[in-house]
């Protein structure tokens, strides 16, 4: 029905916040609607400003606020408590138990108590019409995250958000757009662009020690048992909404989780510097696990339950392929669902060498069939191990996250808002990354057809420079660990 196609496309744009997640996630007929609509309104889009290569204003004293006081947005809260010349004044979520933990936890160090925002799902529209906040973190569910995130950048802020940025091909644009127009930072939170493995070997590529980069893999293959995705949330579901992370990954087509694999391989490929993705195609398997341990759920669960009945499920394996302007190839995968181990691959294989992270251990070969031993990757870590990890290696290991990235992740965006440095990873990335959910949803709903891939930087790819882990003039910014009083 044409009005629904409107309907679903001026939302996207309007960003009608809980009508856009309800859509973002329901109906797959909608999503394929939204990639054909925005394809056709954006097509041979020039920037009107790069965000890449722009500075913002140096901010001495970061004041921060948060949306989302869940598992990241608390965690991320404590890292950056211990962040000197930062000051975390406003916390939202639409419950109040989280923003409990995080009021528990901030007394615990001695922290001055941020102001809280938890009457309800659209307190967070507050907490970011203040007039004194500079940077405001947004770790909501992810089908929130650009409705969220534009509204920050529209209220005069920079955007820090999760991943990934948006659901749709609207998301992302309007997510572009907003930040051209405004001035305002969206970074993205890729924190696996800053592990150890990932950045040592995109420094080595970017420095040519791989020789050229000609294909490269990454995936999300992360198990989680269907109990686990459609377990009933704590406290009840109400109309707050907020509890549909783990569903929202299995339901529809497509890569549902596309960044943690496809950022760090971009950055050493020179995505958006020096190259572009110009189209992608798109293969799913059929749901072999989802489905009928749904049916089971179903048949014992509750009204919650009753929601996801008749839904469509993601296969177990999507595997996306994506070819660039300069002629290489880039392979991603999404398995959320099938009983094997953890990868995000990590693979780059260059004229000269070749890389490897999953399954581990991760493994550098710089001549065909001899990984280097242990004594060799020492050598290679010291030379090409990156500034900006080696500077914060050991804070890395104290702050943690992940084993450190996260807190790299942290000090980067900070570091880079103190000294007035252009943010690491830019909206155009974050953009990038993301679009695949929506490119390869439609592709394997259109017997994986390829399709376009649209240029977010608006031609600036050809001499945008690379990812630089550097410490760019900055590292000026101070930790000092705060520990909770016994
Ligand atoms: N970078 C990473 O390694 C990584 C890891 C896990 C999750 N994530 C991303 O982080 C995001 C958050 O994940 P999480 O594990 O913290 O989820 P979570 O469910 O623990 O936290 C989300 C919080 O948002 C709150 N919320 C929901 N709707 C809200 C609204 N309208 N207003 C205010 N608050 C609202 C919820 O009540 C909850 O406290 C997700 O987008 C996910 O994709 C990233």
């Amino acid at each position: 029905m044409a009005s629904t196609r409107r309907d679903f496309f001026r939302n996207a744009l309007g960003l009608s916040a809980l009508a856009l997640a309800a859509n973002a996630y329901g109906s797959e007929k909608n999503l394929r609607d939204d990639v054909e609509e925005t394809k056709l309104i954006m097509k041979d889009r020039r920037s009107a400003f790069n965000m890449r290569e722009y500075a913002a204003p140096a901010i001495s004293n970061i004041r921060v606020g948060y949306i989302g006081m869940g598992n990241r947005g608390f965690a991320s809260m404590k890292r950056l408590a211990q962040f000197e010349g930062v000051e975390i004044k406003a916390i939202a979520d639409c419950y109040e138990y989280p923003i409990d933990r995080a009021r528990q936890w901030l007394k615990s160090v001695d922290y001055p108590a941020p102001d809280e925002y938890f009457r309800d799902e659209n307190s967070w529209r507050e907490l970011i019409e203040r007039d004194d906040l500079d940077l405001i973190y947004v770790t909501t569910p992810q089908y929130l995250h650009a409705e969220m995130a534009s509204a920050v950048m529209e209220a005069g802020k920079h955007a820090a958000c999760e991943v990934p940025l948006g659901y749709t091909l609207a998301d992302c644009w309007k997510l572009v757009e907003t930040s051209e127009r405004t001035k305002k930072y969206c970074g993205i939170l890729e924190n696996c662009c800053f592990d150890f493995f990932e950045s040592l070997t995109i420094n080595m590529a970017l420095r040519g020690a791989l020789g050229e980069l000609v294909y490269g893999e990454g995936a999300y293959i992360h198990y989680f048992p269907a109990e686990t995705i459609f377990e009933e949330p704590m406290p009840p579901l109400s109309k707050k909404g907020g509890y549909y992370r783990f569903a929202v990954g299995a339901l529809n087509k497509g890569n549902r989780y596309p960044t943690h694999g496809f950022g760090p391989v971009c950055q050493a490929m020179r995505i958006n510097a020096g190259d572009k993705p110009n189209f992608l195609t798109s293969v799913e398997t059929d749901d072999f696990s989802t489905g009928h341990v749904f049916e089971e759920i179903l048949a014992r669960g509750s009204e919650y339950h009753k929601q996801f009945a008749g839904a469509s499920f993601t296969g177990n394996m999507n595997t996306s392929l994506v070819r660039t302007e300069k002629g290489k190839v880039i392979k991603i995968q999404y398995d959320r669902v099938s009983p094997r181990p953890y990868s995000r691959i990590h693979m780059l294989s260059g004229t000269q060498g070749f890389v490897q992270k999953y399954p581990e251990p991760a493994r550098i070969y710089l001549e065909h069939d001899r990984p280097l031993d242990e004594e060799e990757m020492k050598e290679i870590e010291k030379e090409y191990s990156p500034e900006l990890i080696q500077f914060l290696a050991e804070n890395a290991v104290k702050f943690g996250g992940h084993g450190g990235m996260d807190f790299i992740c942290d000090y980067q965006l900070i570091d880079s808002l103190h000294n007035g440095l252009p943010l690491n990873i830019s909206v155009y990335e974050g953009a990038t990354w993301s679009a695949v959910t929506p490119l390869s949803l439609w592709s394997v709903t259109h017997g994986s057809q390829p399709i376009e891939f649209p240029d977010f930087t608006g031609g600036s790819w050809a001499t945008n420079k690379p990812f630089d882990l550097s410490l760019r003039g900055g590292g000026t910014t101070k930790v000092t660990p705060r520990e909770p009083k016994e």
